[in-house]
């Protein structure tokens, strides 16, 4: 069902600037010891991840709660941000024609961000008589999330009145926060994500569930296909295990100055797939401190790529640049739908040799033509072959991806479910907004003038 590739990091192929397998060899016992603190953080219930496709109750709740609220609505309108809005939004576009809001219904909008314009426009042209709202946060608390939502409350009160409840969905901690404390007090229902769940580790939560559900994504079969790929995932053999064979490659190309990943999927269906994952990379493997508290300043930053769009963008950099990058390519092998580019007259020979070819085709050859030319400047690459694209697929490649991330960031020694370092800048935020407690977290970046320009 999928092929994972990671032949093109291999020293034997693209030269100097390549690992050396035996090396990998040798990071044995760290990567031995990562795996045996993965099973105990386990084992604890600190890591759940690996056991959402097995939440046989939380599935039953999506579907029974789905199937209420089925037909009722033309449009879905999503609030969150990060976690809670990357999971569900990848799993739309992965699944759903690109075109779907057009032609289809319900049609879903993904607000997250804080931006007036989009609002207004988006509130502008919905009907709140036929829009379901889903708000998703964990916390409850998030301050984009909630000014999203308040908006919401005052629009529904203005329009459908005493019906506000019948048109919100919240998803939120099973009993802490300010979302499940409303939820309580409007009537509103509510779904639950686990508490040992971080928002970046959601999209197989309802998170992701009820969205994808509502708009006729088979989770049942995304589940299975997660549950499918697991047993691989747990493989303490790294040679077995793609997993911990990508969390390896990158712990030793980070070790030789490798600081950029860069996820560039051939197919428009993926593109949110590489943002999704843009944020588990970025937010769980940045970090300061290690888990034993010494100061390690780790991280890779994410690059997200679609192919064949950013070959004419990007790619020159990838070619000729430092050797600072490892360019994950994916590629699908029987797409949904194809193409067959007709036999026209006057097109002459620039042009005539693409005739009865298939878009599919072509698409496949950039991707296979640019990784050789990258492997052929000794540029680091790896390839994740889908044989198709479907939520079986999908939900193996979201467990991937997830438990790729949780092994690198263990064997980094840092915490990959934490993210510090979001807290100053939410907590400023508050300060400058004047919530009570936060009076004293009011700080402004410092401006020497002598670098700034006013035109
Ligand atoms: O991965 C994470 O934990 C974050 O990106 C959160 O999802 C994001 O900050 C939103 O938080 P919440 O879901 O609590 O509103």
């Amino acid at each position: 069902m999928i092929r994972f590739d990671f032949s093109g990091i291999s020293q034997a192929l693209i030269g100097g600037h390549g690992i050396d397998p035996a090396d990998l060899e040798a990071l044995s016992p760290a990567i031995d010891a990562a795996h045996t603190e993965i099973l105990e953080r386990r084992a604890r219930g600190e890591i759940l991840f690996y056991d959402l496709p097995d939440q046989q109750a939380a599935l039953d709740e999506v579907t029974t709660l789905a199937a209420h609220l089925e037909r009722r609505f033309s449009t879905i309108v999503h609030l969150g941000i990060g976690g809670s809005s990357l999971g569900p939004r990848t799993l739309f576009t992965a699944l759903k024609p690109p075109l779907h809001n057009l032609h289809s219904r319900p049609r879903i909008f993904f607000i997250d961000n804080v931006d007036p314009e989009e609002l207004h426009d988006l509130f502008s042209f919905i009907n709140p008589a036929e829009t379901l709202f889903i708000v998703a946060s964990k916390s409850g608390g998030t301050p984009e999330t909630a000014a999203q939502l308040m908006l919401v409350l005052d629009l529904l009160r203005r329009t459908v009145g005493e019906r506000l409840a019948e048109h919100l969905v919240f998803i939120t901690d099973p009993a802490k926060g300010a979302l499940r404390q409303l939820a309580r007090e409007l009537g509103v229902p509510a779904l639950s994500i686990p508490p040992q769940i971080g928002g970046r580790f959601s999209v197989l939560t309802p998170v992701g569930l009820l969205p994808a559900c509502l708009l006729g994504i088979d989770i049942h079969r995304l589940m299975h296909g997660a549950r499918r790929m697991r047993p691989c995932l747990l493989e303490a053999d790294p040679f077995k295990n793609p997993a911990y064979l990508f969390g390896a490659i990158h712990f030793l190309a980070m070790a030789r100055g490798v600081n950029v990943c860069v996820l560039m999927p051939y197919a428009a269906a993926l593109k949110d797939l590489a943002d999704w994952f843009g944020q588990l990379w970025a937010e769980s493997l940045g970090k300061k401190l290690s888990r034993t508290g010494k100061v390690v300043h780790t991280g890779q930053t994410p690059v997200k790529a679609l192919g064949a769009t950013d070959q004419h963008s990007q790619v020159q950099l990838y070619m000729e640049g430092p050797f600072d990058k490892i360019i994950h390519f994916i590629t699908v092998g029987r797409m949904r739908e194809d193409l067959t580019i007709p036999s026209l007259e006057n097109t002459g020979e620039s042009m005539s040799y693409l005739a009865g070819k298939s878009i599919s085709e072509l698409l496949m050859s950039e991707a296979h033509g640019t990784r050789a030319a990258l492997s052929a400047n000794g540029r680091m690459t790896t390839h994740i072959a889908l044989e198709s694209l479907d939520e079986e697929t999908m939900g193996a490649l979201l467990l991937f991806f997830e438990a790729a991330t949780a092994f690198t960031g263990t064997l980094l020694g840092i915490d990959p479910f934490d993210q510090p370092g979001v807290e100053l800048g939410k907590q400023l935020t508050f300060g400058r907004m004047g919530r009570e407690g936060y009076e004293h977290m009011v700080r402004t970046s410092a401006s020497d003038e002598r670098l700034v320009i006013e035109i």
